[in-house]
């Protein structure tokens, strides 16, 4: 958007100027991830090697002529031997709902035909102004809801988008939407990547539910489940009510922490445990001794200080709004690198000076105007993200192992960054341990979510 308002106030030659400097922005930031992921053996390298797909492209080789990509297709993570039950196609959100232990109640029921549908316009790429991008083509269901492969995604007809997808698995626990809070309501959000020039750049919303309107697939569904048939409220509603249903707990460290499945008729987290009972907790609940290390470490280190843990629930995040130097570090980086790679073996060197003011992103100051917000995101939370790379509100850094790294040498060094982000002397060993941890809060149920994503028709597979 703010490219196109640019592009709008400046004389024609600098709108030239601008959108080669946009194109080639694009490709640096492919590169920059190119190299970080050679060198870190993949943006993916961390997940779960069972996953059968979205592992990333580690574009090893990339600079040599002859290179060949190993990146697996996007198809459906239905494995040979899974039959999916009756409710899948409708959305199957029966299943993954169980996977609740760890998280707040859920506020509102949901419909299984209402998030059937909200599924189905999620992944219809006709919602966009060309019919080419839907929402789940930012919001990978493979690859954590996010995209596992670009540090920030390519929107409309090859526009960037100056932030990282976030992931949307337990979005319907979050307070605050988007990275600087600027939305509240999922309902509302939902209007933001329709509308935006460089997402899906539809003109208006009429023009959205006139599209919508003339697709034979929805007109009944819409009429079976509101009263008002479709309209601007009723897409939100099904929208929302689809990535409510994105609900992922349950992991080893919940069943460790809550206890609930642990059968042997514990209540759960009382912190009072001694280590021997700890110890016959975790064989039951798949949570490593490494992990239950990697959490002490966790808490001695401050991280739960944003990254809170209620006494029932725990999103791993606070809701708040802090400084951890990453916007800085990004805003001192190299901004002229001497040459782009365009293509394996293929570079360029540009003759112009990339502007990157245009990609400038304030953070929470954004939205409350205040300067001493500037550069505050929202805490992520941490569930799950061992799945959700790349990482931070600009996707810098590629693997958990940088991100600790990144802590443990202070964060990105703002002066203004947020006190309790300083170093913190932890050995590697340690350092491998919160990795332990972090990977503990997965939820086994992801697959599920993957895989109930695609279960079903999407409209745009007539
Ligand atoms: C071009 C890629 C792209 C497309 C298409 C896209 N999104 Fe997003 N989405 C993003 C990015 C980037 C952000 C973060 C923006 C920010 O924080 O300023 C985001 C943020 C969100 C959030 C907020 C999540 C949070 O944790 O705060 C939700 C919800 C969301 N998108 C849902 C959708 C829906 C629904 C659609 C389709 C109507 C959609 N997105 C289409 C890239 C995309
Ligand atoms: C002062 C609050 C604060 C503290 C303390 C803190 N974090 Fe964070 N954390 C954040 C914020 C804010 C972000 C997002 C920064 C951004 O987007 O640029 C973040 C991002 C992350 C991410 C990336 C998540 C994602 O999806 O991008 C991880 C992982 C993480 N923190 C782990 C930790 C660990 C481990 C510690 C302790 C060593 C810690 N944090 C301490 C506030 C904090």
């Amino acid at each position: 958007m703010l490219a196109l308002s640019l592009a709008k106030s400046t004389p024609p030659v600098s709108r030239v100027f601008i959108s080669l400097a946009f194109g080639l922005l694009v490709f640096v930031a492919l590169e920059a991830m190119a190299e970080q992921a050679a060198s870190s053996g993949g943006i993916g390298g961390e997940r779960d090697t069972r996953h059968r797909v979205g592992l990333g492209d580690s574009r090893e080789n990339y600079e040599s002529s002859s290179f060949v990509t190993h990146s697996e297709a996007i198809v459906p993570l239905v494995l040979p031997n899974t039959v999916l039950e009756e409710g899948a196609n409708q959305g199957g959100i029966h299943e993954a709902l169980e996977f609740r232990l760890g998280l707040p109640p859920l506020k509102g029921g949901l419909r299984p035909e209402e998030v059937a549908l909200g599924r189905a316009l999620f992944f219809d790429r006709r919602l966009s102004a060309n019919a080419t991008l839907s929402c789940g083509m930012c919001h990978i269901p493979e690859q954590g809801f996010t995209q596992n492969e670009l540090a920030t995604p390519v929107g409309h007809e090859g526009r960037s988008v100056r932030r990282n997808a976030p992931s949307l698995y337990n979005v319907a626990f979050r307070e605050n939407l988007f990275l600087d809070g600027r939305e509240s309501s999922l309902e509302n959000q939902v209007w933001s990547p329709l509308l935006a020039a460089n997402e899906m750049a539809n003109d208006s919303r009429a023009e959205v539910i006139a599209r919508i309107a003339a697709m034979p697939e929805y007109g009944h569904q819409f009429a079976n489940l509101y009263e008002e048939g479709l309209t601007e409220r009723t897409l939100s509603l099904a929208l929302a009510s689809y990535q409510r249903s994105l609900v992922a707990g349950t992991s080893p460290f919940d069943l460790w922490y809550f206890g609930a499945a642990s059968g042997d008729g514990t209540t759960g987290h009382s912190g009072n445990r001694d280590s021997s009972e700890h110890r016959g907790r975790l064989a039951r609940a798949d949570f490593s001794p490494e992990a239950e290390k990697g959490f002490v470490i966790f808490l001695q280190a401050g991280c739960a200080a944003c990254h809170t843990l209620e006494s029932h629930s725990a999103m791993f995040a606070d809701g708040r709004f802090h400084n951890t130097g990453v916007g800085f570090r990004r805003e001192n980086a190299d901004k002229q690198p001497h040459r782009v790679q365009l293509a394996p073996g293929i570079y360029i060197k540009p003759s112009v000076s990339l502007e990157t003011e245009v990609l400038s992103d304030q953070g929470r100051s954004e939205v409350t105007g205040n300067k001493s917000d500037r550069w505050r995101y929202r805490t992520p939370t941490l569930r799950n993200v061992s799945a959700t790379a790349p990482y931070m509100h600009d996707g810098s850094i590629p693997n958990l192992k940088e991100v600790i790294a990144f802590y443990n040498e202070g964060g990105g060094g703002d002066p203004q960054q947020d006190a309790r982000i300083r170093p913190l002397g932890l050995t590697a060993s340690e350092q491998d341990s919160l990795i332990a941890f972090l990977e503990s809060l997965r939820a086994p149920s992801i697959d599920l979510l993957a895989q109930q994503a695609r279960a079903g028709g999407i409209g745009d597979l007539r």
